[in-house]
């Protein structure tokens, strides 16, 4: 099983036609947040830019086995209202075009094909009602865990602080809240985004807490962007992760219930 994640694509068009280039290479697409940029609302308005991302969107979809979406700061704080950000929810037969199986915020749901859950978490709690939906969701997702999955993935857009992906040199700018909740549930993968600097400036794009692998693809200075966004490609049956930006690349070993399975059954 493959997975391909990108995060903080920040109404880079040229990257989300990049993404649904190369949808149909994987078993699972995840955009960890960010997708609006709230800064660029003088050179395209906000309006605009919800419209062609739903559309991007659309067209990543339409070429992919399944897509993960969560929300973060720049789509909440430019909207106020994430409705736009829900794909129709599943697959369904009497309108093909629409695609894979979309998960968005709120939602779990098994990867068509696999037996790996994923849940999307919306962008993390500025109030007490958020942490207590947060807190509802990751509960239900759990329940849902123990009824026959080999993995639990998140996708949330802020990293948990106790993890490198949460870090750079300069400051810790994860999440307290996503690390108890990480320590609480112990999911088998955490994809997120949001400091953009972590795989760049002493961070990491990869990092664990406990048994828990954080992914954090970044999201490079804009004056050096290339054609294609950082990305994380895990190969859950080999058990590898790679990070990849133009010539840069990290790698890990990434152990997880997936590949140990992947193993038993080839040994
Ligand atoms: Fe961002």
């Amino acid at each position: 099983m493959r997975i391909l994640a990108v995060s903080d694509l920040h109404f880079q068009e040229q990257h989300f036609a990049w993404v649904a280039q190369q949808a149909p290479h994987f078993d699972l697409v995840i955009v960890a947040g960010d997708l609006l940029d709230l800064f660029a609302f003088g050179r395209t308005s906000i309006d605009t830019q919800v419209r062609d991302v739903t559309s991007f969107l659309t067209d990543i979809r339409l070429n992919c086995n399944a897509l993960a979406v969560c929300s973060g700061n720049h789509d909440l704080w430019a909207t106020r209202d994430l409705r736009w950000l829900h794909l129709p929810p599943s697959r369904n037969p009497q309108e093909e075009k629409l695609g894979g199986t979309f998960i968005g915020d709120g939602g779990s749901a098994i990867v068509p094909g696999t037996r790996l859950l994923v849940t999307c978490c919306p962008w993390a709690a500025e109030s007490d009602e958020d942490t207590q939906r947060l807190a509802t969701l990751l509960e239900h997702g759990n329940a849902l865990r123990n009824s026959g999955t080999d993995a639990w993935l998140w996708v949330c857009h802020e990293p948990p602080h106790l993890s490198r992906t949460g870090r750079t040199t300069e400051k810790v700018e994860g999440s307290p809240l996503i690390s108890q909740l990480v320590l609480k549930y112990q999911p088998d993968f955490v994809f997120c985004g949001h400091v953009h600097g972590a795989p760049f400036d002493g961070g990491l794009p990869f990092d664990q807490i406990v048994d828990t692998w954080c992914f954090n693809p970044g999201c490079p200075d804009r004056r050096k962007q290339l054609p294609e966004p950082p990305s994380i490609i895990l190969d859950l049956a080999a058990g590898q992760a790679v990070w990849r930006w133009g010539s840069m690349e990290k790698r890990a070993f990434v152990e997880s219930p997936i590949a140990l399975a992947a193993y038993a059954s080839a040994a």
